[in-house]
């Protein structure tokens, strides 16, 4: 499977969004990560739909929305409606996580759930089969720029044969304190969606920085 670069504009200028979307866009990247924060589930706010609403028409990339917020079934309609192409919730902010997957389909998006660093894989093995892609944070949510959490390679593992002996088709993002060389040991455990956002903004050479994150390709031996 090949991997996919998700730049976490986080790390962005805010005041010039649109062309620090462009920046990775031409640079290669496939995914824009976009994380939405309420100052609730986390302690900051970030941005809201409309702001995605206004990036929309400057990219072809896909909109990868996190949603770091409590009641993510209130924020479903309006992403989706402002152009999000995956939308990701935590599970431990939903009480009703598989209504959230119905409705984020329903909002014809593809659907994304996050586990923090202190959740377990079994918290979301029943929606495995039923969402596109499951989010492994691999540090604590709400800020950039924190140190990759070394113990959650063994849950990407985990996942990761867990997606197989289910015979299902589901992406393993990581988000959190991935580069170059942290990079390298996710896609081991199983990971195909690289989250970056310091590591790739505060690049002095972004395509460099995407390029050495995407890394060479791994071939996994399925046992
Ligand atoms: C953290 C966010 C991340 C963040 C990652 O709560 O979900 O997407 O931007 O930043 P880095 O790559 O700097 O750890
Ligand atoms: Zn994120």
């Amino acid at each position: 499977m090949s991997t996919i670069i998700a730049p976490s504009i986080l790390s962005a200028n805010f005041a010039r969004l649109a062309d620090e979307i462009k920046k990775v866009e031409d640079a290669g990247a496939e995914y824009i990560h976009i994380d939405v924060m309420d100052g609730t589930y986390v302690p900051n706010i970030t941005l809201g739909s409309p702001v995605v609403k206004s990036l929309r028409p400057y990219s072809k990339a896909v909109f990868d929305v996190h949603l770091m917020t409590e009641h993510p079934e209130t924020h479903i309609k309006s992403f989706a409606d402002a152009g999000a192409d995956i939308i990701t919730f935590h599970a431990e902010a939903a009480r009703h996580s598989h209504r959230v997957v119905q409705q984020i389909h329903d909002a014809g998006c593809k659907a994304g759930v996050a586990i923090n660093p202190g959740t377990s894989l079994s918290m979301i093995e029943e929606l495995v089969e039923d969402v596109e892609m499951v989010l492994i944070m691999t540090v604590n949510p709400g800020f950039g720029g924190q140190k990759f959490i070394e113990s959650m390679l063994g849950k990407i593992h985990m996942l990761y044969h867990m997606i197989r002996e289910m015979e299902t088709e589901c992406d393993i993002e990581v988000d959190g304190g991935i580069n170059a060389e942290t990079s390298v040991l996710v896609r081991e455990a199983g990971a195909n969606v690289l989250v970056a956002g310091s590591a790739i903004y505060c690049a002095p050479d972004i395509a460099q920085a995407i390029k050495d994150i995407r890394g060479k390709e791994i071939v996994h031996h399925h046992d």
